[in-house]
Order: C-alpha cells, then structure tokens, then sequence
C-alpha cells in the first residue's frame, strides 16, 4: 500500500498542500516549526482519524478554520488505484475509501496499514508494562480478526469480577465470570505467543549485527506462577477479596526487551534505544506484511536525532530496504544524502513543500 498522491487543507500551520511522493523514501525536511511534523500527523489522522500528538482535533485544525481535510491517491499491493479522505470539524468526521463512506476508525486503520515513530515512541523501552500491552494488544488487532472479541470478552469478564470483588459477593457469582476469563486467556495467550514467534523472526534480521549481542523479545503472558490461571482463580477468592482485584491474567502481560542477558531499558543509552525501537517498528511492519499481504506505510518523525552519522546511515539503509513507502522528518539531510539515492527529498517552509 502506498501513496501515489497526497493532498493535505487545514492541518496546523499547512493551508494546502498537494505532494506526489515516491515508492520508497520520502525525507521532509525544514527548519524547527515549518511543519514537518505536521505533515506526518496530518497522514496519521487519514489512517486512525486522529494525531499522535494530541486526542484533541481543535488542536490540530488550522487556527480560525472549521474543518481539516486530508486525501489521497492510493495503490495497494493488487496495483488498484484507490481514493481516499478525511474530513474533520471539532464535532464531525467523515471517512471516504474507495468510493464507500468508512463507518468505523478501525476499518479505515485496516485500509491504510500504518507504523510510526516519535520521538515519545521510546516510551515502549522506558515506559510501563500497559505501554506495552497496549502496543501488543494494537499489533494484535491488525493480525489476528478473532482478537478483539476474545479481548472484549475477557475485559468485561475481568471488570465484572473485579465489581464483585469490592462488594458483597459468593463464589458461584464470580464462577461465572472467571470460566469465561480462562477460556479466553487460554486463546489470547496463543495468539500473543505466535505473534511474538512470527516478529521475532523479522526482528533477529533487522537487528543483525547492530548490537554485539542478541536481542530478543519475550512474552511475560501474566499467568500465575506454576499454576493455571483457572486453578489460580478458583483458589485465591478470598485473598483477591482482601485486595479488590484480580492479580493474574493476560491483563497483567508484558513485554520484556532484551539485549543478551540484559533488560534494554536497563542497560542501553537513548541512542541505542531509538536503534532499537526503530527496528522493533520495522519488525512490526514486515510482520504485518507477512500476515496481511500488505505492506504498511512507516512514518518516522525525527529519525536521525539522538544518533550518530554512522547510525544515521545505517538506518536508512535499513528504510531503503524496507519494501514499503516511507516518510521521513529531519531537520537537515546534508550528511546522509548520499544514501538517499533513488528517494525524494521536499523541503517544508512555514508550512508549504516544495
Ligand atoms: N492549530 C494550529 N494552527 C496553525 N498553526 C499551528 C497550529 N498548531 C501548531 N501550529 C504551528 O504549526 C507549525 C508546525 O509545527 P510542526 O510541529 O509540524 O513543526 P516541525 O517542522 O515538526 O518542527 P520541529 O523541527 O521543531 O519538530 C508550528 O510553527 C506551530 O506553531
Ligand atoms: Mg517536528
């Protein structure tokens, strides 16, 4: 899936722009503030309705403007030419896809397969164990159609044990709700695992020879330690009781990140980090392909701050491999323009391209 044409009214400091990137690279470049960023955001709003910056779309109209809109001309792994937009006022949002109204954010999200990267991306390293839940779970949506209702069932299973738990309850009301959480538990964590067993794959390739050790992505599925999550549910009432919640369950999973022995978060400087990330969300969208059979378009925001020139270049060779459309933000190119051969370079102004 790619972008042949991209047309871009009323997204922050742009009024209207119209670009024609090419099939691989594509590298914004610009002084702080012209609307590199911006332009990026104004793509991730076509694919998931919103930005990555902020939930609030008042922010991300043009001040003194009513609506933003964003469309573009499309070619997807079939070579079918395809057209879609977005439009958007502080109340309303109407999506267009191949000529049909889009009725949900989640259909347009599988329409234009996305990965993206901010510099806040790292937060998958540094940030909490739902940081990462909620990058797998998201993952998982995109690959595996049966997902998101084992997830829904088991969330209101999980919230209606957790109710019973703070008030007055007996153990055949919360049987109930606790046959259901292990029955999808049991799937959810399958599912996880062979997701992580097919990104692992795409990740040993992306991380060859970059750190001196191995780096490795492990699944911590929240099971209870030694026991099954039903044997854990149906003996541990009365301590969950004490405590009002549940302390064991996917809901409870997370990601561990590891370079040879070592958690990433603990031993890699910044710079190290964003190598890592980088190739975590190259990984994710080679993975995607792999299931999907279409390739995801990456946004990269800032891709060469925090790193040094050899890693800057290394990195982009590594995009110039990527088999999908890619754009890039920078604030200048000078060092690394020779690898850009082949890709398109535009230079953003006080919000225009050129
Ligand atoms: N709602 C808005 N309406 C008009 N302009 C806005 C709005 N929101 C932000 N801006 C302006 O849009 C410009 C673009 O910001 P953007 O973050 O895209 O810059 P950038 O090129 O990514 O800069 P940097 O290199 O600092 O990251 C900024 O000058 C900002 O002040
Ligand atoms: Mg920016």
């Amino acid at each position: 899936m790619l972008f042949t044409e991209l047309r871009v009214k009323n997204v922050r400091n742009i009024s209207n722009i119209n670009i024609e990137p090419c099939s691989s690279i594509n590298l914004f470049t610009g002084s702080n503030g012209s609307g590199k960023t911006a332009l990026l955001e104004a793509v991730h709003v076509l694919a998931r309705a919103r930005s990555f910056r902020t939930p609030r779309i008042k922010e991300v109209i043009q001040r003194d403007r009513e609506l933003l809109q964003v469309s573009a001309e499309v070619l997807n792994s079939q070579e079918l030419k395809l057209a879609t937009g977005i439009e958007k006022t502080y109340g309303q949002t109407t999506i267009r896809f191949d000529g049909k109204a889009v009725k949900t954010v989640s259909e347009q999200a599988k329409n234009i397969p996305l990965v993206f990267v901010t510099p806040d991306s790292q937060t998958l390293i540094t940030g909490s164990p739902k940081d990462r839940r909620h990058w797998l779970d998201w993952a998982m949506f995109h690959v595996e159609q049966e997902y998101i209702f084992l997830w829904r069932d088991y969330q209101t299973a999980l919230r209606n044990r957790n109710n019973l738990l703070k008030h007055e309850n007996s153990d055949s009301q919360l049987l109930g709700w606790e046959k259901v959480m292990s029955e999808c538990a049991t799937k959810l964590n399958a599912f996880r695992q062979d997701f992580i067993e097919t990104f692992q794959v795409f990740f040993n390739q992306a991380l060859k020879n970059v750190f001196p050790a191995e780096s490795r992505v492990v699944l911590n599925d929240g099971s209870p330690p030694k026991i099954s999550l039903e044997e854990y549910l149906d003996g541990s009432k009365e301590q969950d009781r004490k405590l009002g919640y549940t302390r064991f369950g996917p809901h409870k999973a997370d990601l561990g990140f590891l370079n040879g022995p070592d958690y990433v978060s603990t031993v890699f400087s910044r710079g190290q980090i964003k190598r890592f990330v980088l190739a975590l969300q190259v990984s994710l969208a080679c993975s995607f392909e792999s299931i999907n059979k279409e390739m995801p378009i990456l946004l990269i925001d800032e891709y060469s701050a925090e790193l040094d020139e050899q890693t800057q270049t290394e990195v982009l060779a590594q995009f110039k491999e990527y088999k999908g459309q890619v754009f890039l933000t920078a604030v200048e190119t000078s060092k690394v323009l020779n690898v850009l051969e082949g890709s398109k370079v535009f230079h953003v102004e006080r919000g225009n391209v050129n």
